[in-house]
């Protein structure tokens, strides 16, 4: 789903109530006419006005309805020189956690065990 390239310096100039563009996640939203409605207010938008606004949009973990009303401001994409760097808390490094400790539990509760009867042997022999 790509669509018309815009480098960072055009989305820059349009930074205001009149013509409010916003990059989230490399595309551009032409959000001019949803300023008025944004539930979380429209100085939040326009302060982002002509920036790149991921991390903030992100940060306030905006619903999937939100999601969906972004999609339809969409008009295009941002040039590939000017995409950001923006990782998602991610998928990509998906190691399994190191065991805690490397002495294995069942381990711990067999010693235990073998102390318990061998004690038990020696109250019981001791007279
Ligand atoms: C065009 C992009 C955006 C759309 C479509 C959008 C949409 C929405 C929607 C629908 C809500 C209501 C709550 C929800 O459904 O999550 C909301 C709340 C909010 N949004 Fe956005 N938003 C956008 C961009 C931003 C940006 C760039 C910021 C910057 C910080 C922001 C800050 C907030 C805040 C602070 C709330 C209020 C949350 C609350 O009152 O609990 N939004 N937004």
């Amino acid at each position: 789903m790509s669509g018309k390239l815009f480098t960072l310096e055009e989305v820059r100039s349009h930074n205001n109530a009149k013509s409010c563009w916003l990059a989230i996640h490399d595309k551009v939203y032409d959000v001019t006419k949803f300023i008025d409605e944004h539930p979380g207010g429209e100085e939040v938008l326009l302060e982002l006005a002509g920036k790149d606004a991921t991390s903030n949009f992100e940060d306030v973990g905006h619903s999937s309805d939100a999601r969906d009303l972004l999609a339809s401001y969409y008009i295009g994409d941002l040039h590939e020189n000017d995409r950001s760097n923006y990782k998602p808390e991610s998928k990509k490094d998906k190691k399994q956690d190191p065991q805690p400790s490397s002495f294995p539990v069942w381990l711990t509760i067999l010693s235990l065990s073998v102390i318990g009867v061998a004690f038990s042997f020696y109250m019981f022999y001791k007279n």
